[in-house]
């Protein structure tokens, strides 16, 4: 029966992981779950172990003695101010794992490596990248784009596994639905914060606060759920070998049909006037000089018509979160409803200024794993609606007041 490692078993996506594993005990008899904390009681099968993978290579060899598995996910993530420091560390703790692994002689195990990146694969950090986004699309050269860190560990991965005869898989999920005990970073969090105190405030209505640009774009969207049942699968599907694969939820959607959903559950409406109304709060921000698909213009057919991409919001979240009326609205709704307190503060408010500002879509392809068999799929807005019903029993986000039950009801 096989045996795996999670590194970043406290994670969105790591954590998620480790659940998928722990539901099955009878094919995963042992799951060692790695982080520097521990936050959750897990289920039988899974074994905590406390690893720091910045420390020395020797403390961590030392740290994981009696650690070895047939399967490795890693999921283990450092967020840095810059690329260059995000491709330093992130990039060394897997390096770092990878030598312990060899100092342990407990290489010989592993059968698969299954490595967690994302569709900053593609560069949509930086502007607008071709659509669809496809696995075989070029790599951005570093420079004149800046260093990305998901290169740097699928290198290494790539190297490492040659060396030793093993197997790998990379995924590339795009924006994360997801929950992690005491992390408030993430979007379900921060938007349903944001409708929560709109509701607070009492202004009648939940203007949507990325641009009207976007609302009507496309976005592709990955449940937590959904990326970890997709990880399981791919460590021993044949047809996953030494691939990597985009992994979102199968579906498309847009703000502009997911808001009013959203406005719902709050027992509210989308303002009609929102985007043609003053916007005092509004903000623009120009994002890298070359967009992704600008490498791409002349094979494309698309010389001049690839401009700076922009994060446009109607209402800037990093600012309207510091405002002191939205700051008492918290408060109160805080204490009245006894939620998490560091909650609001925690929020990532620019992330999500980010995601709902960009002006272009970001359609991410599942054709490539269909082809190699996988059939997953979840509903974009269901997961959000299982993650906002989770971020209320942490008591993150106060009781929902009501359901969408149809367009009819928006009249
Ligand atoms: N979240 C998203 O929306 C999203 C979207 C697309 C791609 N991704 C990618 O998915 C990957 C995982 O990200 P995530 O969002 O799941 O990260 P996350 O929620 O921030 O979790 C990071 C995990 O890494 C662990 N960790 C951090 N520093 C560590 C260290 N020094 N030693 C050992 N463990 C350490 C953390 O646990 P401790 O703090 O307990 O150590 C935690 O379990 C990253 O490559 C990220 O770029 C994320």
């Amino acid at each position: 029966m096989p045996t795996a490692i999670v590194t970043g078993a406290t994670g969105i996506l790591g954590r998620e992981i480790v659940y998928e594993l722990g539901r099955h005990p009878q094919e995963w008899t042992t799951v060692h779950a790695l982080s520097r904390s521990k936050k959750d009681v897990y289920p039988s099968n899974i074994v905590h172990n406390f690893i720091d993978l910045t420390a020395d290579v020797q403390e961590v060899a030392k740290e994981l003695k009696d650690v070895s598995a047939d399967y490795i996910f890693f999921a283990a993530y450092l967020l840095k101010g810059s690329e260059e420091d995000n491709t330093k560390v992130n990039g060394d703790m897997l390096e770092n794992l990878f030598k312990a692994l060899e100092i342990n002689n407990a290489v010989s195990h592993i059968k698969r490596i299954v490595l967690v990146t994302g569709c900053k694969q593609y560069g949509v950090h930086l502007g607008r990248a071709k659509t669809p986004m496809v696995e075989s699309d070029p790599w951005l050269p570093e420079p004149p784009y800046p260093p990305n860190f998901y290169y740097r560990q699928q290198r290494s991965l790539h190297a490492f596994s040659a060396k030793h005869g093993i197997e790998w898989v990379v995924t590339y999920p795009n924006e994360v639905i997801g929950f992690a005990k005491g992390n408030f970073m993430n979007l379900a969090a921060s938007i349903g914060l944001y409708a929560a105190v709109h509701r607070e405030l009492g202004t009648g209505g939940l203007p949507f606060p990325g641009g009207a640009t976007f609302y009507e774009k496309f976005d592709s969207l990955t449940y937590s759920r959904l990326h970890a049942e997709f990880c399981v699968w791919a460590a021993t599907a044949p047809g996953a070998k030494n691939q990597a694969f985009n992994v979102v939820n199968g579906d498309v959607e847009s703000w502009s049909n997911m808001w009013p959903k959203l406005a719902a559950r709050y027992g509210m409406t989308v303002p009609g006037d929102q985007f043609s109304r003053p916007a005092p709060d509004a903000s623009d921000v120009p994002m890298a000089d070359n967009p992704p698909i600008s490498f791409l213009a002349k094979a494309l057919g698309l010389q001049g018509k690839t401009a700076q991409s922009h994060i446009e919001q109607t209402i800037d979240l990093a600012k309207w979160s510091q405002k002191p009326e939205v700051q008492a609205a918290w408060e109160r709704l805080a204490e009245r409803e006894g939620l998490e307190k560091d909650a609001f503060e925690k929020a990532t408010w620019m992330f999500s200024g980010f995601v709902l500002g960009r002006n272009f879509d970001v359609i991410v392809s599942m054709s490539k794993a269909r082809a190699a068999g996988w059939t997953g799929y979840h509903d974009t807005w269901e997961s959000f609606e299982k993650v906002f019903d989770q971020l209320e029993s942490e008591k993150i986000l106060p009781k929902a007041i009501g359901r969408f039950v149809g367009w009819s009801m928006q009249q």
